[in-house]
C-alpha cells in the first residue's frame, strides 16, 4: 500500500510518516517547507531505517500533484498540509483561506482524476467552537470563531459534499485535540522558529531559558484551579490514530469524523507543574489577563474513535512532558 502524505515534514506529519513506515506502508511525501525543515526527511529515515520518495512543492499546484500520481500508484492520502496558527489567521485571513482551501481542492481534484478516493484529513477540535457541554462528542454542533477554524469546517463540508456526490469515496476526518510531546528518539518534534503561540512549545523555551517567563492567560476560568483546561494528546498516540484511520478508509467507504483526544483535561498549571517535576527544571511563570477567544475547558469524548477505529491514546501527561523536553535538549546538544 502506498500512501501520499501532504505536509509530511511538519510536526504531526513527520511522526505519522514514522508510524506508517513502521507499520509497513510505503509513503510518498510532499511539502513546501513553509513551516518545516528539510532535515526532518533524514530524521524520519534514521528512525525507521526506511527510504521514501519526497517531492518539494506546493499542494495548491495541481501539476506537481498530477506528476506524483502519474509516477506513483497512490492508494490513499493523509492530508496534513495547511497553515495552523489561529492568531495569524485573524491577521491574514486571505492567506489562510487561499492555502488551506486551495490545497485541499487541488488535491481532491487530482485524486478524483486518478481514481484515488481514500483520504484522511487533519481537522481540529476548533470546529466545536465554544462547546455547550463536556466532554465533546462528534455529533455536537459545529461553529468556528476564527478564519483558521473556518477553513477546517469548510474543508469538512467539502468532504461531506464530495461523498454525497460520489459514494465511492472513503473519508476519515480526524479532529485533533491538543497534540504535544515528541518522538521518543528525540529526533523529531515541534520547534517553532517564532515566539510560540501554543502552551507546550512556550514552556519548553522557558525551560531552556530561550524565553524568560511563561505568561499564563487567566486564572479566573471556571476550572479546578482557574486556568484553562485542554485535552493534551501525545503526538505519537495521535499519529497511531492515522494508521487506524488509513485502515478504515481502505476497508470501508463513507465519510465520518472522529475525535482524537485522551478524554482527560489538564489545566495550564497542572501541565506546568508536571513538566517541572518530571524534568526537574524550573519554569518561571506569571498570571496575566485572558487571551481573547480562549475557552474555559475543552476535552474529548474519544469513545467513537475507540469503537469505530479501534484506537485510543495510551501515553500520559508525564511522558508528553518528558518527550517534549528531551527533543529540545537533543537540538541544543547538536
Ligand atoms: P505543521 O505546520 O508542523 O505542518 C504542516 C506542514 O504542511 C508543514 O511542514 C508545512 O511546510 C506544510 N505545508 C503547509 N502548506 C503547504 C502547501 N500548500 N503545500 C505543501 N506543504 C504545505 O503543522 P502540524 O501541527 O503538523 O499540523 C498538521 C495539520 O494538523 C494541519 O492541517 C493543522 O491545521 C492540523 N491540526 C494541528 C493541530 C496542532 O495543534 N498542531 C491541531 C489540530 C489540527
Ligand atoms: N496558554 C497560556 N500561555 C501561553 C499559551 C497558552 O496560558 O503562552 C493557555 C491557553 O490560554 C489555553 C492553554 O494554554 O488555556 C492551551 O493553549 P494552546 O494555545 O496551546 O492551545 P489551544 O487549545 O488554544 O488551541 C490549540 C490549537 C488550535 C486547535 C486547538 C484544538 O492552537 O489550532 O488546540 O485542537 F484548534
Amino acid at each position: 500500500m502506498k500512501i501520499l502524505v501532504t505536509g509530511g515534514t511538519g510536526y504531526i506529519g513527520s511522526h505519522t510518516c514514522v508510524e506508517l513506515l513502521d507499520a509497513g506502508y510505503e509513503i510518498v511525501v510532499i511539502d513546501n517547507f513553509s513551516n518545516s525543515q528539510p532535515d526532518v526527511l533524514d530524521k524520519i529515515k534514521m528512525i525507521t531505517r526506511k527510504d521514501f520518495k519526497f517531492y518539494k512543492g506546493d499542494v495548491c499546484d495541481k501539476e506537481i500533484l498530477q506528476m506524483i500520481f502519474k509516477e506513483n500508484k497512490i492508494d490513499a492520502v493523509v492530508h496534513f498540509a495547511g497553515f495552523k496558527a489561529v492568531g495569524e489567521s485573524v491577521i491574514k485571513p486571505l492567506m489562510y483561506y487561499r492555502n488551506n482551501i486551495d490545497s485541499t481542492l487541488s488535491l481532491l481534484e487530482v485524486m478524483n482524476e486518478y481514481n484515488c478516493k481514500k483520504i484522511v484529513f487533519s481537522s481540529s477540535a476548533t470546529v466545536y467552537g465554544k462547546p455547550d457541554k463536556l466532554p465533546i462528542k462528534e455529533n455536537f454542533s459545529l461553529k468556528t470563531t476564527n478564519p483558521y477554524g473556518a477553513t477546517k469546517l469548510m474543508i469538512e463540508d467539502i468532504l461531506r459534499d464530495l461523498y454525497i456526490s460520489d459514494n465511492d469515496w472513503s473519508i476519515a476526518i480526524l479532529r485533533y485535540f491538543n497534540p504535544i510531546g515528541a518522538h521518543a528518539s528525540g529526533l523529531i518534534g515541534e520547534n517553532p522558529n517564532d515566539i510560540p503561540n501554543n502552551l507546550m512549545p512556550y514552556i519548553v523555551k522557558v525551560a531552556t531559558k530561550e524565553l524568560e517567563c511563561l505568561n499564563i492567560f487567566g486564572d479566573d476560568y471556571d476550572t479546578l484551579d482557574g486556568t484553562g483546561v485542554r485535552d493534551y494528546i501525545h503526538v505519537v498516540d495521535l499519529s497511531k490514530g492515522h494508521i487506524k484511520a488509513i485502515e478504515k478508509v481502505i476497508k470501508d467507504k463513507g465519510v465520518d469524523a472522529y475525535n482524537l483526544g485522551t478524554g482527560r483535561g489538564y489545566s495550564v498549571l497542572e501541565l506546568v507543574n508536571t513538566f517541572m517535576k518530571v524534568n526537574n527544571v524550573k519554569i518561571n511563570y506569571k498570571i496575566v489577563g485572558r487571551r481573547p477567544g480562549d475557552i474555559d475547558a475543552c476535552y474529548a469524548d474519544p469513545s467513537y474513535a475507540k469503537e469505530k477505529l479501534g484506537w485510543s491514546a495510551s501515553l500520559g501527561i508525564e511522558q508528553m512532558c518528558k518527550d517534549a523536553y528531551n527533543f529540545i535538549k537533543k537540538i541544543e546538544e547538536m
